[in-house]
């Protein structure tokens, strides 16, 4: 087994710095880059706020993934644990445990409405094989996801679904079989992105979906709109739950940090870019309102299914690999608090998966509701589910973020960093430390300040 809980034994690691890349790639992508990248992108008018969130990613992205992945790796613990140890190393106050706790709570947070959206493509599997969007216009397919969302007991089914799934894979072990599974999946998705993208610069409006999404208006820039984008950035690498400290501790000392931070933000982003390239020129040659809100992508991509050659079979395995991507970062989100439950209390790896999963379903099950049955009950304009989407991506991860680049830059010596980030030069570092010190807490702190 490649993978084994942390309590296990420090000897024990993903097998080597390409299992690695795999696993934190299969983190990183997910429904954060095919669901939430277009639909935010769309709420909040396009293109100010992909590129927003393009610089967030280049600038932060690598530095803030090589910040978490390095503690886990030191450590070697599940994310509380591994933090009660650095603090008791380098005599510094438990205020940091904080960012464990914020983190693994937040991956429970963060897979409650998580699980419900991958809820939503387990049953577009369906849908689509059915052939029940053949060669249906708009309306239809308008039609379909609004009845989707005002079915509780049916979106109830599938969530469960998703959340079991998850909850079995993690109670296995986490993740014998991910890295064979990950081998083969995440490549067949890039190409049948790329089959997307072809088809919708083939047939969808070009010239409205590109300027959408790449013209910049600074007009749209509200400090609103960046800290979303910034939320975007940090949700889509899979910082500030602790999952890549958790699949840190799984990693060997001896391998690259560096290269393989910026390989896993490079094919993140290059996944998401693609997702928009293909969803808005869609969007737009049928009306679809970009800011439509979470149904964005259920309602332009069974339409483009509806009316491809082989959009029945290609839709089908669209949605699987969908909820597959899915998958591999939901086990991710609740991987922390379950190892801390085996690491702490010693509790069984499934039972401690099953208290966990538990605790992200009762949440989930708020998040249905929220679109029906409690939709009448919003803050601030938000359900249910929005505000757990708001509580995580625009506040407690890029707080865990930016407590963490003040933990390593400030407070821990710089030999530990630099002893961790071996493979980068000595000018490499320093941009590093630059970024880590100045630009990420600097920068939080400002986008907070303004909201
Ligand atoms: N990065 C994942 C995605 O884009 C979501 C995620 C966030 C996973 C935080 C783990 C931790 O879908
Ligand atoms: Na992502």
């Amino acid at each position: 087994m490649a993978l084994e809980s942390t309590t296990e034994g420090a000897s024990l690691h993903w097998g080597s710095r390409l299992t690695f890349i795999l696993a934190a790639t299969g983190s990183a992508v997910g429904l954060g880059n095919i669901w939430k990248f277009p639909y935010m992108a769309g709420a909040n008018g396009g293109g100010a706020f992909v590129l927003m969130y393009l610089v967030f990613v280049a600038i932060l992205g690598a530095p803030m993934l090589m910040n978490e992945t390095m503690v886990g790796r030191a450590m070697r613990r599940s994310p509380v644990g591994a933090m009660h140890k650095l603090t008791k190393q380098y005599k510094i106050s438990s205020f940091w445990h904080s960012i464990a706790w914020l983190g693994s709570i937040g991956g429970v947070m963060v897979m409650a409405f998580y699980s419900v959206v991958a809820g939503w493509s387990l049953d577009y599997i369906i849908k689509t094989a059915s052939g029940l969007f053949n060669g249906q216009n708009a309306e239809f397919v308008g039609g379909v996801f609004g009845d989707e969302l005002a079915n509780p007991v049916n979106m109830l089914f599938w969530h469960f679904m998703f959340t079991a799934l998850t909850v079995a894979i993690v109670a296995g072990g986490v993740v014998k079989g991910l890295e064979r599974s990950l081998r083969f999946l995440m490549p067949v998705l890039f190409v049948l992105l790329l089959l997307m993208v072809g088809y919708s610069l083939a047939t969808g409006d070009v010239q409205a979906g590109l300027s959408f999404l790449f013209t910049f208006k600074p007009e749209d820039l509200s400090w609103a709109a960046v800290l979303s984008a910034l939320g975007q950035a940090v949700f889509t690498l899979s910082l500030g739950c602790v999952s890549m400290m958790v699949y840190g501790s799984y990693m060997a000392p001896g391998q690259a940090l560096g290269r393989t931070a910026v390989a896993v933000a490079l094919l993140d982003t290059a996944v998401a870019l693609l997702a928009g390239i293909a969803i808005f020129p869609i969007v737009f040659a049928h009306g679809i309102e970009p800011g439509a809100g979470p149904g964005l992508v259920f309602v332009s991509l069974p339409l483009a299914f509806a009316q491809m050659p082989g959009g029945q079979f290609i839709g089908t395995l669209f949605f699987v690999l969908i909820a597959a991507a899915a998958v591999s970062s939901s086990i991710s989100l609740i991987e922390p608090a379950v190892a801390r439950l085996v690491e702490r209390h010693s509790l069984s790896r499934s039972k401690a998966t099953m208290a966990v999963g538990g605790a992200a379903w009762v949440l989930g099950v708020g998040c249905v509701l929220s679109f029906n049955v409690w939709s009448g009950f919003t803050v601030a304009g938000k359900n249910f589910f929005d505000i757990l989407d708001y509580l995580t991506a625009n506040i407690s991860m890029p707080l865990g973020c930016m407590l963490i680049a003040l933990l390593i830059g400030w407070v821990l010596p710089k030999q530990f960093s630099r002893e961790q980030l071996s493979d980068l030069s000595p000018a490499g570092y320093s941009v590093w430390l630059c970024i880590t010190r100045y630009i990420v807490p600097i920068g939080v702190a400002v986008i907070f300040f303004f909201n």
